[in-house]
């Protein structure tokens, strides 16, 4: 579907209490008239997951920011992809700059990924570089990231996944990446992946942009950028903020 947008806030260690997670999710909710064009998504901390989903007729959809890439064991403090399938979270952020900042590894993200799909719910992976340097060899890195992360996905399995290129120097920056500049990402993207499972015509896979995204930046992302949709940091924190760059994506159609 050429007009629908996916529009995910990642809360990330954010709000400090659940009073506050309640307010600004309800108020998301209160706001968020469902159409066609967009699906809406939270992804708060695990411990607010349980009695987000648990809202009645919720129209927003809750998911992850991550998960433990083992199916089951030992291993104190984390949580497994059968928990998070079990409150029948939709979606998952997997490989987000911060998290591999902290060491995470792309044969890590890949097993997360894998372990997604295999439960039923959406990962979105999360690729960009660092820095940008003039040779460009911030596509390879890019690329390889895809490479990696998508490994042992099948063809019609790719078609699952939702992919955010999140440039990591937009990330809580005053400015995101210009919209041209997105827009080449987004084509290079899917030329990846059409080289990386050696297929003619593009996948369906969505491409998301994220970094810096606001509800005056957010109209130029979606369409001279060409994004599929956003990943939103700060501004899903305030209902107002992530309803306005909903209700201006689904103006798009
Ligand atoms: P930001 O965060 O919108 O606050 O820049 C984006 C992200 O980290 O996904």
């Amino acid at each position: 579907m050429k007009n629908h947008k996916i529009i995910v806030g990642n809360w990330k260690m954010n709000p400090a209490s659940w009073k506050q997670a309640e307010k600004t999710f309800t108020g998301i909710e209160a706001g968020f008239k469902k159409n066609k064009n967009v699906t809406a998504v939270i992804c708060p901390p695990f411990v607010y997951l349980a009695p987000l989903i648990k809202i009645p007729r919720r129209k927003v959809m809750v998911g992850a920011q991550n998960v433990f890439h083992e199916l089951k064991g030992s291993f104190t403090g984390e949580v497994s992809i059968e928990m998070l399938a079990d409150l029948k979270i939709s979606h998952l952020i997997v490989g987000h700059s911060e998290r591999r900042k902290l060491g995470e590894s792309n044969e890590t993200i890949n097993k997360k990924v894998l372990l997604a799909l295999k439960n039923k719910i959406t990962p979105i992976l999360c690729i960009g570089e660092t820095t940008r340097d003039e040779e460009g060899q911030y596509l390879a890195l890019i690329k390889e990231q895809l490479q990696k992360g998508l490994f042992g996905v099948s063809k019609a399995d790719v078609e699952k996944i939702i992919i955010a290129y999140e440039p990591v120097w937009a990330i809580g920056a005053t400015e995101a990446m210009n919209a041209h500049d997105i827009h080449q990402m987004m084509i290079f993207i899917k030329k990846s992946i059409v080289d990386i499972y050696k297929i003619k015509t593009p996948t369906s896979t969505p491409i998301l942009y994220g970094g810096a995204v606001d509800p005056i930046n957010c109209h130029g992302i979606l369409t001279d950028g060409e994004a599929d949709g956003l990943l939103i940091g700060r501004q899903s924190l305030e209902a107002k903020s992530f309803l306005e760059i909903i209700t201006i994506a689904q103006a798009l159609s």
